[in-house]
Protein backbone atom coordinates (compact mmCIF):
# COMPACT_ATOMS: atom_id res chain seq x y z
CA UNK A 1 0.00 0.00 0.00
CA UNK A 2 1.18 3.56 -0.85
CA UNK A 3 1.96 4.92 2.47
CA UNK A 4 3.35 8.38 1.51
CA UNK A 5 0.35 10.28 3.15
CA UNK A 6 1.64 8.88 6.12
CA UNK A 7 4.27 11.99 5.73
CA UNK A 8 1.39 13.95 6.37
CA UNK A 9 0.69 12.96 9.64
CA UNK A 10 4.30 13.57 10.28
CA UNK A 11 3.92 17.04 8.89
CA UNK A 12 1.42 17.61 10.72
CA UNK A 13 3.10 16.87 14.83
CA UNK A 14 6.24 19.05 13.08
CA UNK A 15 4.03 21.90 12.80
CA UNK A 16 2.08 22.03 15.88
CA UNK A 17 5.88 21.83 17.35
CA UNK A 18 6.64 24.79 15.41
CA UNK A 19 3.33 26.74 16.18
CA UNK A 20 3.91 26.28 19.71
CA UNK A 21 7.54 27.38 19.84
CA UNK A 22 6.46 30.69 17.83
CA UNK A 23 3.63 31.42 19.62
CA UNK A 24 2.54 29.26 23.24
CA UNK A 25 -0.97 30.55 23.05
CA UNK A 26 -1.51 29.90 19.72
CA UNK A 27 -3.63 26.70 20.13
CA UNK A 28 -5.52 28.40 23.34
CA UNK A 29 -6.56 31.47 21.45
CA UNK A 30 -8.03 29.53 18.73
CA UNK A 31 -9.99 27.85 20.85
CA UNK A 32 -11.94 30.50 22.00
CA UNK A 33 -13.38 30.96 18.32
CA UNK A 34 -12.87 32.41 15.17
CA UNK A 35 -13.72 35.84 13.51
CA UNK A 36 -11.80 35.97 10.22
CA UNK A 37 -11.95 39.13 8.07
CA UNK A 38 -12.34 37.75 4.55
CA UNK A 39 -13.97 35.46 2.83
CA UNK A 40 -11.96 33.58 -0.21
CA UNK A 41 -13.90 32.18 -2.90
CA UNK A 42 -11.56 30.27 -5.17
CA UNK A 43 -10.50 27.52 -6.87
CA UNK A 44 -10.20 23.83 -5.74
CA UNK A 45 -6.94 23.65 -8.14
CA UNK A 46 -4.03 22.32 -5.37
CA UNK A 47 -1.45 24.99 -6.95
CA UNK A 48 -3.62 27.64 -5.51
CA UNK A 49 -3.66 27.27 -1.38
CA UNK A 50 -5.33 30.40 -0.16
CA UNK A 51 -3.79 30.64 3.18
CA UNK A 52 -0.32 30.57 1.81
CA UNK A 53 -0.18 32.82 -0.87
CA UNK A 54 -2.27 35.30 0.82
CA UNK A 55 0.27 35.33 4.21
CA UNK A 56 -3.37 35.12 6.04
CA UNK A 57 -2.96 32.45 9.64
CA UNK A 58 -5.15 29.97 10.82
CA UNK A 59 -8.35 32.26 11.92
CA UNK A 60 -7.74 34.55 9.56
CA UNK A 61 -9.58 33.73 6.47
CA UNK A 62 -13.05 31.90 5.77
CA UNK A 63 -12.44 29.88 2.52
CA UNK A 64 -14.96 27.81 0.02
CA UNK A 65 -13.51 26.49 -3.14
CA UNK A 66 -14.96 24.49 -6.03
CA UNK A 67 -14.05 24.03 -9.80
CA UNK A 68 -13.01 27.15 -11.36
CA UNK A 69 -13.97 29.49 -8.49
CA UNK A 70 -17.73 29.74 -8.91
CA UNK A 71 -20.82 31.56 -7.90
CA UNK A 72 -23.72 29.39 -8.57
CA UNK A 73 -27.09 30.33 -6.97
CA UNK A 74 -28.56 27.17 -6.56
CA UNK A 75 -25.14 25.87 -4.53
CA UNK A 76 -26.56 25.58 -1.18
CA UNK A 77 -22.81 24.48 -0.42
CA UNK A 78 -21.32 28.13 -1.37
CA UNK A 79 -24.52 29.71 -0.05
CA UNK A 80 -23.98 28.39 3.59
CA UNK A 81 -20.75 29.37 3.03
CA UNK A 82 -21.72 32.79 2.10
CA UNK A 83 -24.37 33.24 4.63
CA UNK A 84 -22.22 31.90 7.89
CA UNK A 85 -19.61 34.33 6.92
CA UNK A 86 -21.49 37.68 6.26
CA UNK A 87 -24.55 37.12 8.72
CA UNK A 88 -22.68 35.55 11.60
CA UNK A 89 -18.52 36.05 11.08
CA UNK A 90 -19.49 39.39 9.66
CA UNK A 91 -16.68 38.85 7.55
CA UNK A 92 -15.45 42.70 5.74
CA UNK A 93 -14.15 41.58 2.48
CA UNK A 94 -15.29 38.45 -0.11
CA UNK A 95 -12.31 37.59 -2.18
CA UNK A 96 -13.56 35.86 -5.54
CA UNK A 97 -9.80 34.42 -7.09
CA UNK A 98 -9.39 32.81 -9.72
CA UNK A 99 -6.32 31.90 -11.46
CA UNK A 100 -4.51 31.66 -14.77
CA UNK A 101 -4.24 28.29 -16.79
CA UNK A 102 -7.13 26.84 -14.87
CA UNK A 103 -8.23 23.64 -16.14
CA UNK A 104 -11.78 24.08 -15.52
CA UNK A 105 -11.96 27.35 -17.38
CA UNK A 106 -10.21 25.93 -20.26
CA UNK A 107 -12.15 23.15 -19.97
CA UNK A 108 -15.31 25.36 -20.74
CA UNK A 109 -13.64 27.06 -23.82
CA UNK A 110 -13.20 23.36 -25.47
CA UNK A 111 -15.90 21.51 -26.88
CA UNK A 112 -14.61 18.32 -25.39
CA UNK A 113 -17.08 16.20 -23.09
CA UNK A 114 -15.64 15.24 -20.08
CA UNK A 115 -18.54 13.57 -18.19
CA UNK A 116 -20.31 14.75 -14.64
CA UNK A 117 -18.35 17.75 -13.93
CA UNK A 118 -19.86 18.90 -17.81
CA UNK A 119 -23.05 20.26 -16.06
CA UNK A 120 -20.84 22.32 -13.74
CA UNK A 121 -18.44 23.35 -16.74
CA UNK A 122 -22.20 24.60 -17.84
CA UNK A 123 -21.84 27.78 -15.36
CA UNK A 124 -18.40 28.57 -17.15
CA UNK A 125 -19.72 28.32 -20.74
CA UNK A 126 -22.39 31.09 -20.14
CA UNK A 127 -19.49 33.52 -19.35
CA UNK A 128 -18.20 32.50 -22.20
CA UNK A 129 -21.64 33.17 -24.32
CA UNK A 130 -22.20 36.55 -22.72
CA UNK A 131 -18.53 37.46 -23.44
CA UNK A 132 -17.89 35.93 -26.84
CA UNK A 133 -17.44 38.55 -29.11
CA UNK A 134 -14.82 40.05 -26.69
CA UNK A 135 -12.94 36.48 -26.49
CA UNK A 136 -13.47 35.46 -30.04
CA UNK A 137 -11.55 38.64 -31.10
CA UNK A 138 -8.62 37.09 -29.34
CA UNK A 139 -6.62 35.22 -31.63
CA UNK A 140 -4.05 33.57 -29.65
CA UNK A 141 -5.19 30.69 -27.55
CA UNK A 142 -3.58 31.42 -24.41
CA UNK A 143 -4.10 34.99 -24.14
CA UNK A 144 -7.97 34.07 -24.86
CA UNK A 145 -7.95 31.83 -21.94
CA UNK A 146 -6.12 34.08 -19.60
CA UNK A 147 -9.05 36.67 -20.47
CA UNK A 148 -11.84 34.07 -19.96
CA UNK A 149 -10.52 33.56 -16.42
CA UNK A 150 -10.90 37.36 -15.92
CA UNK A 151 -14.17 37.85 -17.08
CA UNK A 152 -15.15 34.35 -15.02
CA UNK A 153 -14.38 36.34 -12.22
CA UNK A 154 -15.84 39.10 -12.82
CA UNK A 155 -18.66 37.65 -13.63
CA UNK A 156 -18.62 35.68 -10.34
CA UNK A 157 -18.13 39.05 -8.74
CA UNK A 158 -21.32 40.08 -10.21
CA UNK A 159 -23.46 37.23 -8.86
CA UNK A 160 -22.14 37.65 -5.59
CA UNK A 161 -23.11 41.01 -5.45
CA UNK A 162 -26.95 39.87 -6.38
CA UNK A 163 -27.29 37.18 -3.65
CA UNK A 164 -30.04 38.49 -0.87
CA UNK A 165 -27.15 37.88 1.29
CA UNK A 166 -25.11 40.60 0.10
CA UNK A 167 -27.66 42.63 -1.22
CA UNK A 168 -28.98 42.76 2.69
CA UNK A 169 -25.80 43.29 3.92
CA UNK A 170 -25.85 46.36 2.14
CA UNK A 171 -29.26 47.39 2.86
CA UNK A 172 -28.27 47.06 6.86
CA UNK A 173 -24.91 49.18 6.22
CA UNK A 174 -22.93 46.56 7.39
CA UNK A 175 -19.29 46.92 5.75
CA UNK A 176 -18.53 44.63 3.49
CA UNK A 177 -16.40 44.99 0.04
CA UNK A 178 -16.16 42.47 -2.68
CA UNK A 179 -13.02 42.09 -4.78
CA UNK A 180 -11.99 39.94 -8.08
CA UNK A 181 -8.62 38.57 -8.22
CA UNK A 182 -6.44 36.19 -10.33
CA UNK A 183 -3.23 34.38 -9.29
CA UNK A 184 -0.94 33.26 -12.11
CA UNK A 185 0.36 29.97 -11.15
CA UNK A 186 3.67 31.20 -13.22
CA UNK A 187 5.47 33.40 -10.75
CA UNK A 188 2.56 33.48 -7.72
CA UNK A 189 1.39 37.11 -8.48
CA UNK A 190 -1.97 38.26 -7.50
CA UNK A 191 -3.51 40.86 -10.51
CA UNK A 192 -6.58 42.93 -8.67
CA UNK A 193 -8.52 43.15 -11.19
CA UNK A 194 -10.20 46.20 -10.17
CA UNK A 195 -13.63 45.02 -10.32
CA UNK A 196 -14.50 46.28 -6.30
CA UNK A 197 -17.79 46.54 -4.68
CA UNK A 198 -18.35 48.02 -1.59
CA UNK A 199 -21.84 49.36 -0.37
CA UNK A 200 -25.17 50.47 -1.81
CA UNK A 201 -23.84 53.97 -0.59
CA UNK A 202 -21.54 53.94 -3.27
CA UNK A 203 -23.37 51.98 -6.05
CA UNK A 204 -27.01 53.11 -5.66
CA UNK A 205 -27.23 50.12 -8.53
CA UNK A 206 -26.65 47.56 -6.62
CA UNK A 207 -30.08 47.03 -5.04
CA UNK A 208 -31.53 46.16 -8.47
CA UNK A 209 -31.43 42.53 -8.91
CA UNK A 210 -30.56 42.94 -12.38
CO1 LIG B 1 -8.84 26.25 -11.43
Amino acid sequence: MEKSYLQLLENNKAWVVQQKYNDPDFFKRLTLGQSPQYLWIGCSDSRVPASQITGTRPGEMFDHRNIANMVVHSDMSMLSVLSYAVEILKVKHIIVCGHYGCGGVLAAMSNKQYGLIDNWLRHIKDVYRYHHAELDAIADEEERGRRFVELNVIEQVHDLRKTSIVQNAWKNEQPLHIHGWVYDVKDGIIKDLGTTFTCAKDLHTVYQFD
